[in-house]
Formats: structure tokens, C-alpha cells, sequence
């Protein structure tokens, strides 16, 4: 199936203040380098948000995880976990049309999705209440014909069966999900015939408990994630590192090792930790006079940061300013975002530090590599993605 973006697209998104902080969370549990593997969660919880993935939705998960678009649009269309068009405001019905699924009777429930809510796939019902599609296996094929709803599998389903759900989810209810005849788990449909079945003398099986403990909506967020925070990671260029109070309470909430209260502080009571967080998060100095000259983090090198000079004790690479603009040259600014490895918030911060053109990136060396990449997040990404290299082929095009 084709997999392409909807027409008509929202002129903006950006994550609630909750969200946010969970896909900076997110961000920190990957090692150096490898934020990028934050993707799926991200576009997940953009999804879960507004509903479907729109456009300025992949764009801004991409900047946070300084990807080039194309490449965040490349897993969004890839995955039919993601909605690239607006979904029924109560739910929308994934049914399996793969071999067990088929042979059972999916063609059945498709007709009732046609009958009960749109003729085709992904049109919306017209009351706007559900959508459907048909999907490739969901690996519950024991228990086919199934169907994914919301973040729950219904399984051993009939058309009757289908329609009773899509009945009591229409009036507002959350029907137990897992399997509707009868059946614990995926246990033989004619009985046992020699091993016993977990947990079972249970209500229900494992993943219905959950789905049941956590209750909420078809569409409900969270829950089942791991910590939001785990407080004894502490990503160096964190931004968001969290104040005495939130690390109490998360500490609280998702018990396990604590970060070393050892960190030494200064004479103001500022760790180095947070002092090296704060120098690459913090908004530029009041000192500056226009406000908008450069990056957030330039004030902790600025003239002190002599040519050679080491920054901070993580790194032994010598590192060398580059050659910097106040401002693009006539002409306007190159599209950095065409390097591999760039995304639009890579380039928002590489304007801010004063560079603007592929020529600027292509003449730097080891050091002035060093320089930038102790000022932008994702350490080590100018060298894996060649950054100097595909800026010398596009500065000669
Ligand atoms: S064939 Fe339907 S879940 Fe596998």
C-alpha cells in the first residue's frame, strides 16, 4: 500500500509540556551519538498527541533529533503503526489481513468495517468516530481473526462479535480486549491436551490484566513506558537536567542506583555537571546586544577559547574556532539541511553559531570539528556523517 503524506496538513506541532519532557527523557536513555534511535517513540508519542502523524510532526521529531527530514519521513512511512492521515476521534480498527487472520474469516470483519464505518480504508465514518484499514500480520495469528484497537489486540473475533465492540465503543465504553470466546491466552480453541496454561484460575491472561489495570481510553498514553527519567543517566549536554525537588520525586516514583551526590560543586554550588549542562543549554548573556548573534553556548569560549585550547576534561581533542559570520553572504544562506546528518534543528543551531555555507563546513579540520562539536548536541556526528566531506562535494556544485 502506498504510504504517503495527507494533503491537508496542519501549519504547525509542537509537543505539550508533558510530552516533551517524556521525548527529552526518551532522547537520554541513548548512548553518544545514537539519539537518532529515539525516533520511534518520538513519532509514537506525536501520534499519540494529536491523533495521526502530520507533516510538521515529523519535522519537528526529526529537529529534536537532528536528523535530516527525509530521513524521519523514511521510518514514518515505512511503519503502519503510523497514521499519516486524521483517525476516528474514538478509534481506529487495524484488521489483520495476513494468512491465519485470512483463512479465519478477516475478510468477514473488513466487511463489517465497510458496512459500519467507510466503504475504503482510512476514510473516516461520518460521525468521525472510527476509521479502519486492513494490516499485514500482528503476530497473534493463534488467536485469528484478530484486530488492533487502539494499543489493544481483540482476538478470536466474528463479525457479530466486531459489531457488539464497535457498538459499545461508539456509546463511550472500553471493552476488555484479548480473546472474545472464551479462551484464556492462545491455548488449543478444542482444550488442553498436555501442558497447563500460565497464570490461568487468573481473571484474565497477562496482557488483558495490564490493559484492564490501566484502563483510561482506547487512545490512552502511557502507562505501560518504562520510567519517564531515570535519574541516574545524565546525558552531558542534558538540557532539562532535573532540579533537586523532580529528582527527589522521580527517584521516589521509579526506585533504583542514584546519581553520585559527589559531583564536586563550585564556590556558587554548581556542579561541574551542571555547569557544562548549563553552558550548552543556557540562552546567550545579556551582554549580548543583539540578542541574536549567536549560539545559546558561544559565551563559555568566546576570546578565552584560545586556538588549541581544551574545553572540559571529557574530551583530549584539541579544538580550534572556526571561521565564523555574523550574518549569511549575499546570496543568502546555504541549505545545510542537504549534508546527511542535518536536520532543521542542526541548522538553526549551526545559523546561530555563524555558519551558513557548505564552504565554511568544508574547510574545517580536526580541531575545528572539535570546536563545534563540543557546541552541538550529538557528539561525534560531524565525523560519522562526514559532514566536512559532503559539504566539499556541495560546495563545488
Ligand atoms: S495472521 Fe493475523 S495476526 Fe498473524
Amino acid at each position: 500500500m502506498l504510504r504517503r503524506l495527507h494533503p491537508d496538513q496542519p501549519d504547525s506541532f509542537a509537543f505539550t509540556e508533558d510530552n516533551r519532557k517524556w521525548a527529552e527523557a526518551q532522547i537520554r536513555k541513548y548512548p553518544e551519538g545514537r539519539q537518532a534511535s529515539a525516533i520511534i517513540p518520538l513519532l509514537w508519542r506525536a501520534q499519540e498527541q494529536e491523533g495521526w502523524l502530520s507533516r510538521p510532526a515529523i519535522e519537528h521529531v526529526a529537529g529534536m533529533l537532528g536528523l535530516a527530514y527525509i530521513r524521519a519521513l523514511e521510518v514514518a512511512t515505512f511503519y503502519f503503526m503510523f497514521q499519516l492521515q486524521p483517525v476516528g476521534s474514538v478509534a481506529h480498527v487495524q484488521i489483520c489481513g495476513t494468512l491465519s487472520c485470512m483463512i479465519c474469516g478477516a475478510e468477514d470483519l473488513m466487511a463489517v468495517c465497510k458496512d459500519r464505518i467507510a466503504a475504503r480504508p482510512h476514510e473516516l465514518s461520518a460521525d468521525g468516530k472510527f476509521s479502519w484499514e486492513e494490516v499485514e500480520c500482528l503476530g497473534a495469528c493463534a488467536n485469528a481473526p484478530m484486530a488492533q484497537i487502539g494499543k489493544d489486540y481483540y482476538e478470536d473475533l466474528t463479525p457479530e462479535i466486531l459489531t457488539g465492540l464497535l457498538d459499545r465503543m461508539a456509546k463511550g465504553e472500553v471493552p476488555a480486549p484479548g480473546p472474545q470466546q472464551g479462551r484464556f491466552a492462545s491455548e488449543p480453541a478444542s482444550g488442553l491436551t498436555s501442558l497447563p496454561v500460565e497464570g490461568e484460575g487468573n481473571a484474565a491472561n497477562a496482557s488483558v490484566t495490564l490493559a484492564r489495570d490501566i484502563g483510561d481510553t482506547l487512545k490512552r498514553i502511557d502507562g505501560t513506558e518504562v520510567p519517564l527519567v531515570a535519574p541516574w543517566i545524565r546525558h552531558p549536554a542534558d538540557e532539562t537536567v532535573p532540579d533537586e525537588h523532580e529528582a527527589e520525586e522521580i527517584a521516589a516514583e521509579h526506585p533504583g542506583p542514584r546519581p553520585s551526590k559527589d559531583v564536586p560543586a563550585d564556590e556558587s554550588g554548581i556542579t561541574e555537571q551542571e555547569a557544562d549542562a548549563g553552558s550548552r543549554a543556557k540562552p546567550r548573556s545579556s551582554s549580548d546586544p543583539e540578542g541574536e548573534s549567536k549560539a545559546v553556548d558561544v559565551a563559555s569560549t568566546d576570546e578565552s577559547s584560545a586556538p588549541g585550547a581544551r574545553v572540559g576534561e571529557s574530551s583530549d581533542q584539541p579544538e580550534r574556532e572556526p571561521e565564523r559570520l555574523d550574518a549569511p553572504r549575499e546570496g543568502g544562506a546555504d541549505d545545510l539541511k542537504r549534508i546527511n546528518g542535518i536536520g532543521p534543528q542542526l541548522e538553526s543551531t549551526l545559523n546561530e553559531l555563524g555558519f551558513y555555507h557548505f564552504d565554511q563546513i568544508a574547510s574545517w579540520g580536526s580541531e575545528e570539528i572539535a570546536w563545534v562539536d563540543n557546541r552541538v548536541r550529538f557528539k561525534g556526528r560531524i565525523t560519522r556523517d562526514d559532514w566536512v566531506g559532503q559539504a566539499r562535494e556541495l560546495s563545488k556544485a
